[in-house]
């Protein structure tokens, strides 16, 4: 058997046994009990965009590339659409914007799939995907049934739910609910500033402006988007660390300080620093880049002496955004 190549946005190299294309929920389902009969189960890859692939997967990696775009029911003030897991989420969004649907402008230019959105609940610019999501339709891994799990039961929260810890669940179709009488959301710092106008277009061309300024295009620069979440901190901690760090940048959370970890990196002299073949970008130092690096360990080695000196500096323990995924 041939091992197959995966692309993902970091541009580094992975083999995995085999690769099912998934483009339907059936399909979904032979895969999954494909594997269970072999006694497997199946590894997930949405738009690779938020993923460290190490050299080596084992088994099979199902790649979901199910598509269609439903609107289920719009009364005037609600609108509820039902989006298949494959579809590219920017595609959705200009979907949204092109059809009277607002709320996901602000999450436009995202990488990735629809399906991965839950996963990490996406969030920026002052919104995060869980403000939408009803449900999420999945094909169960240990039985190959099809289930629908409510938003409860995705326990979202910053940049985090409950698929990223139990890898129970292959996504394949999100729903959401859109308030046309939601006021867009304009208070992210920099937003306003940017906005033309109040329209969801005028908050898409502002957060794309924005996005454009700070984050490198995967397209072009291999990157995974932040590789740290910003972390949380106590209210004392936050304040001691003001002493060092006089414009130290706080958020109030109802778990804590939330910190701006660019900030931390940046005040730790590594923005534009290269080692192991990755850069920490220039102008957003939460990314690293890929500057000639050929595995995604290189990646978590740059990540982990990253995290080494915040902490020693600051006492602060940046954790890592994206998932690991295969073996060396
Ligand atoms: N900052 C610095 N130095 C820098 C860059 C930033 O001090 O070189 C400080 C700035 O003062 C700023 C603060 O860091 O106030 C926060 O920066 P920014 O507004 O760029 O947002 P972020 O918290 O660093 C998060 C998300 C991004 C998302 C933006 C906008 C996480 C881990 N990252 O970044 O998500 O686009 O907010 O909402 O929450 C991604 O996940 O790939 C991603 C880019």
């Amino acid at each position: 058997m041939m091992p197959e190549l995966l692309s993902n946005t970091l541009g580094v190299r992975c083999e995995a046994d085999r690769v099912a294309v998934i483009r339907s929920v059936a399909d979904a389902q032979d895969v999954v009990r494909n594997a269970l009969e072999r006694g497997q189960r199946v590894q997930l890859l949405g738009g690779a965009s938020n993923v460290v692939l190490l050299p080596r997967i084992r088994g099979t990696v199902a790649v979901v590339r199910n598509r269609g775009i439903e609107r289920l029911s719009d009364e005037g003030r609600w609108v509820a659409v039902r989006v298949a897991a494959g579809e590219v989420w920017e595609t959705f969004v200009q979907w949204c914007l092109h059809n009277d649907v607002p709320g996901p402008e602000n999450l436009t230019l995202i990488p990735g799939s629809v399906g991965a959105a839950p996963i990490q609940n996406i969030g920026a610019y002052g919104v995060e995907v869980s403000a939408f999501i009803e449900t999420v339709e999945a094909v169960d891994l240990d039985s190959g049934e099809l289930i629908e799990l409510s938003a409860a039961d995705c326990a979202f929260s910053y940049r985090h739910s409950r698929f990223k810890e139990d890898a129970n669940f292959l996504i394949t179709a999100v729903r959401m609910r859109f308030d046309r009488e939601r006021a867009p959301s304009t208070s992210y710092p920099g937003v306003a500033a940017d906005l033309a106008d109040h329209t969801p277009q005028g908050v898409a061309d502002a957060v794309r402006s924005i996005r454009r300024s700070k984050l490198p295009d995967p397209q072009f620069i291999g990157n995974v988007g932040s590789f740290f979440k910003n972390p949380v901190v106590s209210r004392e901690d936050a304040a001691k660390l003001a002493g060092s760090i006089p414009d130290l940048v706080t958020y109030d959370t109802a778990q804590g300080c939330k910190l701006a970890a660019a900030q931390l990196i940046d005040r730790a002299g590594w923005r534009g620093v290269r080692r192991y073949g990755v850069s920490v970008w220039d102008n957003q130092p939460l990314v690293l880049v890929n500057d000639g690096a050929d595995s995604g360990e290189q990646f978590l080695r740059m990540a982990q002496d990253i995290r080494a000196d915040i902490h020693h500096r600051f006492g602060v323990v940046l954790e890592r955004e994206p998932v690991v995924m295969g073996e060396t």
